[in-house]
């Protein structure tokens, strides 16, 4: 199948078999297509928890408004931004780059001090929106590569913050939930499995100049 084809095929699933698992070959391979998302200026300022342990999806549900994609998921993926973004952070991301690329850490000084003052010209809460903002585009590389690997995802943004982030312990990490997506496979008779596609014709969804 070509992409389009899979993109046609996936929808939010409503609800998984839970009889079916995603094998660990899949989840890497799911992990890699996060791991290879774009980013801000390439800092991957979040983590993604994985959850299988079915006490802990459990809590999520509950704390998910009761949605029964969190307990017959096979994995929840929580796409959560770092809180405390600072230079030091910073520091450790242009190390890497030297390190990998091979090239003289002074070389990269002027994209180090771009991203400190970028950062340091915002609040608090813009640095964890800016984070929170790169969740969500990780989390479309996740919905797209699980489509291509014929692994059903919802993205859900339908979660109460706080109780997650406590569930999971993220605040003790650094951390804030942003977004999730319990992957998995369709349930036979989960009732959003074959409506059609709803969507803007595209002259309403483009402008072309
Ligand atoms: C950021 C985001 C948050 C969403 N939150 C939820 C959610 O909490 N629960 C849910 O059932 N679907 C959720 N959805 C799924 C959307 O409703 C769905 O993607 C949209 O209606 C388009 O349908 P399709 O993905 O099946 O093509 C969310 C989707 C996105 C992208």
């Amino acid at each position: 199948m070509a992409l389009l084809d899979k993109l046609n095929w996936r929808y939010a699933t409503k609800k998984f078999d839970t009889a079916k698992k995603v094998s660990n070959e899949q989840l890497n391979t799911l992990l890699d297509a996060i791991q290879l998302s774009p980013s801000s200026a390439g800092l991957q300022a979040y983590r993604v928890i994985v959850v299988s342990d079915p006490k802990l999806k459990e809590q999520l549900r509950e704390a998910a408004y009761g949605q029964q994609q969190l307990t017959t998921a096979s994995h929840i993926f929580v796409f959560a931004a770092e809180t405390g973004l600072d230079s030091l952070y910073v520091k450790n991301y242009i190390d890497r780059i030297a390190e990998v690329r091979g090239i003289d850490r002074s070389t990269l000084s002027i994209f180090e001090n771009n991203i400190n003052n970028n950062i340091s010209s915002q609040t608090e809460d813009d640095k964890i929106t800016w984070n929170k903002k790169q969740c969500y585009i990780a989390l479309g590389v996740l919905v797209s590569a699980a489509a291509e690997a014929g692994i059903d995802a919802c993205a859900m943004e339908g979660f109460d913050t706080a109780k997650f982030d406590e569930i999971l312990g993220l605040k003790e990490l650094g951390l804030t939930s942003a977004v999730i997506a319990p992957i998995g496979f369709r349930a036979e008779d989960d009732h959003m499995s074959k409506a059609a596609k709803v969507r803007k014709p595209k002259e309403e969804l483009f402008i072309h100049l």
